[in-house]
């Protein structure tokens, strides 16, 4: 079961030879998507030789493949997690019974929105990323780029097989709704306000996989819990490909993070002005930047107080992510506290599982930030990076529009709006970034605002020509 099968047209492990119908569907969509690629997908290096992986097996050790390939021929499909035998629903009203290996009528709607949300972000993450490869600081980073790229685009294969397969003629019509959306389109925008952000810079690209993406590992942690079988078993596999784009991230982070220490070190300073003049990144800079893209991120988990999340838990469509963690899984009769803008609130924990979710995520968050800070710390210096209040400049949920601090104090309309611009990036710090952006492409160089990593892909050396351009 764990092999996949790459014999045919659309790689895949779920037998896909065996259903006429749902394999001509699907290669019918093929090459609407390859269009899209075509289109939407990174500018100009369609004939570029990249040290790419796929997935050749569901296991947990050995899965993937590495070799050159030429991004609009990677082996897009179809890869679920092998099935759990005897597998249960873990939570809401339903636990103990046998998951669902066909969709409920009565959630039908639900969990085809659900996925069309999901399945949504995927390409728009391609469509925001599209122009970076012109500014990239290393051929190892533009090979990143390009590796989360192609696994984005696998992962609208992982929701467009759930459409084609579980919802009929209104699964495919999604799906070719999943190319028509893009990101930025003033008529027919992506879903999600953060999936509709312009990515200008690398910077932003590196902010983005560490918490954009991580919001991404969160859902699909809540949908491998679900009830519903083979949702749970296309998140599964995908959060294995999607552990690589958080490391992006983090090290791309800890890499910038790196250089400015090393050249606060040569300047003897702490003075930004001084370190964008030697061409690096001042740490209040890259303050500035988290405070934008967690902020932006925090919004994607919803409102503080929702039905739909009590619903989709009761029913057993999402779980929260590591359900397995908690005690009570049915959460009936249970209460939580939460601060609101006129005080506390005590609210049926039911209805407060997007804040459940944000909680989680922000801790997960804190990590990669504890070892950046050992890194100033280690370097002698009392800065310290941190991560905003969830209650800082949402636009969803009961904070929304408010005036709030990167504390999470509630202050002063004018105050805020004062400060708002030391507190995400200005004008003046983009147009800086953006001044940085000069593609590296000589093997084993970096830009002058990034440390080399400190090894490089599948063990190969940093110096290795990652991306062989034509
Ligand atoms: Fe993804
Ligand atoms: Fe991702």
């Amino acid at each position: 079961m764990s092999g996949i099968n790459y014999s045919e047209k659309i790689p895949n492990n779920v037998h896909l030879d065996s259903d006429r119908t749902l394999q001509r569907a699907l290669e019918h969509w093929q090459p609407h998507f390859l269009q899209w690629w075509h289109e939407m997908g990174p500018t100009d290096f369609e004939s570029a030789d990249v040290y790419l992986r796929t997935a050749i097996s569901v296991d947990a050790q050995g899965w993937a493949h590495y070799g050159a390939v030429h991004m609009p021929e990677y082996r897009w499909g179809i890869f679920l997690a092998d099935p759990v035998p005897e597998r249960k629903i873990g939570f809401g009203d339903a636990m103990g019974q046998p998951v669902w290996q066909q969709v409920p009528g009565e959630y039908r709607s639900t969990l085809r929105r659900l996925i069309v949300t999901q399945g949504d972000t995927e390409p728009a993450s391609v469509e925001q990323q599209r122009m970076l490869g012109h500014a990239c600081p290393s051929l190892y980073d533009l090979r990143n780029l390009f590796q989360v790229n192609v696994e984005e685009g696998r992962h609208l294969w992982a929701m467009v097989y759930l459409l084609h397969a579980y919802f009929g003629r209104d699964g495919r019509e999604e799906a070719e709704e999943l190319l028509a959306r893009h990101s930025g389109d003033a008529d027919k925008p992506r879903i999600l306000t953060t999936f509709n952000e312009p990515m200008r810079d690398w910077l932003s690209f590196f902010c983005f996989t560490y918490f954009t993406d991580r919001d991404g590992k969160y859902q699909l942690k809540s949908f491998a819990e679900s009830a519903f079988d083979p949702l749970s078993r296309t998140c599964r596999f995908m959060l294995t490909e999607e552990a690589h784009h958080m490391f992006v991230g983090e090290t791309g982070i800890s890499r910038v993070v790196k250089r400015t220490l090393e050249v606060m070190k040569e300047l003897g300073t702490d003075d930004p002005a001084r370190i964008r003049a030697h061409g690096a990144i001042d740490l209040p800079t890259l303050q500035r930047y988290l405070n934008y893209w967690c902020s932006s991120s925090l919004d994607l988990f919803g409102s503080e107080i929702s039905s739909n999340s009590a619903q989709n838990f009761a029913s057993g469509m999402k779980g929260r992510p590591d359900e397995t963690q908690y005690e009570d899984h049915v959460l009936r009769d249970k209460t939580l506290k939460l601060v609101m803008p006129d005080g506390e609130q005590e609210v049926p924990v039911l209805n407060a599982l997007n804040e459940v979710m944000r909680e989680s995520y922000l801790k997960d968050c804190e990590i990669g930030l504890k070892r950046w800070n050992r890194q100033i710390e280690r370097a002698g210096h009392a800065l310290r990076l941190s991560l905003p209040s969830s209650r800082f400049r949402r636009s969803i949920g009961p904070w929304a529009g408010l005036p709030v601090d990167p504390q999470g104090r509630l202050i002063e309309k004018s105050l805020y709006e004062k400060n708002l611009g030391s507190w995400i990036p200005s004008a003046a710090d983009q147009a800086f970034i953006q001044s940085l952006m000069r593609k590296v492409i000589e093997p084993g160089k970096m830009a002058a605002w990034i440390a080399p990593p400190e090894r490089g892909i599948n063990s190969l050396p940093v110096e290795y020509e990652y991306v062989k351009l034509h």
